[in-house]
């Protein structure tokens, strides 16, 4: 399972990067104005400054809503660095340019999934990555991982190569309860990410390791 995790921020990008566990970075345009970068250029140079604290794949969203559009704005986010995947939105319009990016080689990330119709059409299309939110379902009474299961079924029964970015991952236990699905990759905050350390017979074995050894030596 790859973990990347869904932040701009940069000191919370180096922290998980410095566990030496991570796959990527997800951004979003509501995520890129919560740390305050606005303006074209400052968006471009902070996708390039998030490559080159990471290794794996920085999902850089396109505004763009008409295919042409999409196009163009997904062609010069690629341009940018090649851990650049240009997410792109669940419509018509996105659907064509997907198809597109997938015959140039460019790789994409299919956002705002809520159904498994959806899932199945962007892996027809060729995405590299289907984004499924399954915080927002679950935030509207909807089954979430339901929906993570679902997709992991369908693609199963074809072999499509669209790989499942668990997104909205709102808590540690989202993290493990796709892991058991099988979910390809997982992206959530820092914080989901180091809830899976915890637990209090860690903490106390260790106390009790190290005040044995301090009676001792
Ligand atoms: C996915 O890539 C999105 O950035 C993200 O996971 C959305 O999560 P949210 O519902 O917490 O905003």
């Amino acid at each position: 399972m790859k973990f990347f995790i869904d932040t701009a921020n940069i000191d919370q990008i180096k922290e998980a990067q410095d566990l030496g566990i991570l796959d990527g970075v997800t951004t979003n345009p509501s995520l890129m104005a919560k740390e305050g970068i606005t303006g074209e250029e400052n968006i471009k140079n902070h996708y390039i400054k998030i490559c080159e604290i990471v290794d794996g794949d920085v999902s850089a969203e396109v505004i763009s809503t008409d295919f042409e559009g999409i196009v163009k704005e997904g062609e010069a986010l690629a341009k940018l660095h090649d851990q650049i995947v240009v997410k792109v939105p669940m419509i018509k319009e996105g659907i064509k340019a997907i198809k597109y990016f997938s015959e140039k080689g460019i790789r994409t990330n299919c956002t705002l999934v809520f159904s498994v119709g959806q899932a199945l059409l962007a892996a027809k299309a060729g995405a590299t990555y289907v984004s499924p939110f399954i915080g927002r379902l679950d935030d509207i009474s909807t089954d979430g991982l339901n929906l993570i299961e679902e997709i992991r079924l369908v693609y199963d029964n074809y072999m499509f190569e669209t790989q499942i970015l668990a997104a909205s991952i709102r808590h540690t236990m989202h993290i493990i309860d796709c892991a058991k699905i099988g979910a390809d990759v997982m992206t959530g905050p820092l914080s989901s990410i180091e809830g899976l350390l915890k637990h209090p017979l860690t903490d106390s074995g260790l106390e009790k390791f190290l005040a044995d050894y301090n009676k001792n030596n």
